[in-house]
């Protein structure tokens, strides 16, 4: 019987996922908000509480899903974005300061929080009084986003098992593949992982090896058509200009950001009933021509962040 490990807990990394009960578990939840959302029911099972959002880094989905889902039950919401810009951190005070200082003044009862450190939220959680939910730190992990993704690939594929999933772009700097790939390797049974990325922006190795565990992983530079007309699941990422930048390698990314384009042409060789995902934002790698193919999910996918985002935060406010 799955029961609600989440509870009183923060929420930080996809290795906090132990077993696909703790996912059935959420997924229920989720299709519960999904039914009160649908019916535009009130449902406020968090009023009285306070939950806090801190971003770090630029966000469209993932920032206002937390906000919609916070609000919608009923929690008092105090969220800031550009806390790089405007927040104390411009004066030099520490991220443990500033979680500190959050919690006393929005009296949080949980707090989440986007920030480019891949410790980031590792470190808010160890003085946080109240539990964290990680948001997307640096270039490791985005749990929440794993969890929508796979909340949209079961409500399509009605499986966790046996897929055939292709992810592609970059697998270096994208934190969202690694999360939603190791949260695979922990719930999904004979699951084939085909990994696609110039050599320069392929997974790292230590990741491919712990997926091999669990896992069917093959690796390739190549988005053929061999690789794609066999898959359920294509999951196309953007190259993330920002690390780039930081390094002062935009040479790099200008040679390698068209890599890989998925067109109408290439969605047609795909199975029926296969599904195109991608966290988004999009820069050119699916073109807008397949936005009306019927394999095209990633719509759809922001939706199941605010289903399981309430389903996160209800898990881990209310018994
Ligand atoms: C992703 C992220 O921030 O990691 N976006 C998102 O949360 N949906 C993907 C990206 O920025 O490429």
């Amino acid at each position: 019987m799955a029961v609600n490990s989440f509870f009183g807990k923060s929420y930080i990394s996809i290795d906090q996922i132990r077993n696909r009960g703790q996912v059935e578990w959420l997924f229920k939840v989720a299709d519960k908000m999904k039914l009160k959302v649908e019916k535009r029911e009130v449902y406020e099972p968090l009023k009285g509480y306070s939950v806090a959002v801190l971003f770090y880094q630029p966000s469209t989905r993932t920032f206002t899903s937390f906000v919609a889902a916070a609000k919608r039950l009923g929690a008092y919401v105090t969220s800031v974005h550009g806390m790089e810009q405007f927040s104390s951190v411009t004066k030099g005070e520490t991220l443990e300061d500033t979680i500190r200082s959050i919690y006393q003044t929005t009296a949080a009862d949980v707090i989440v929080i986007r920030h480019p450190e891949n410790n980031s939220s590792l470190v808010a959680s160890e003085v946080s009084p109240v539990p964290i939910i990680n948001a997307g730190s640096g270039k490791q992990e985005h749990p929440t986003q794993a969890l929508l993704d796979l909340y949209t690939i079961y409500h399509y594929q009605g499986t966790m098992d046996n897929l055939r999933v292709v992810m592609v772009g970059d697998l270096l700097y994208g934190r969202t593949i690694k999360s939603l790939a190791k949260l695979l390797a922990v719930v999904s049974k004979k699951t084939k992982l085909t990994l696609v990325a110039p050599d320069e922006l392929a997974a790292p190795a230590e990741l491919v090896k712990a997926l091999k565990k669990k896992l069917t992983v093959v690796e390739t530079n190549q988005l053929s058509e061999a690789v794609i007309k066999n898959a359920d699941v294509v999951y196309m990422t953007r190259v993330q200009k920002e690390w780039f930048e930081a390094a002062g390698k935009m040479d790099e990314y200008e040679r390698l950001k068209d890599n890989f384009i998925l067109t109408r042409h290439m969605v047609s060789k795909m199975k029926k009933l296969a599904m195109v995902m991608h966290p988004l934002p999009r820069v050119g790698e699916i073109l807008r021509e397949v936005d009306e193919d019927g394999r095209a999910k990633y719509f759809e996918e922001m939706r199941s962040g605010l289903y399981v985002r309430m389903a996160l935060l209800e898990s881990i406010l209310i018994k």
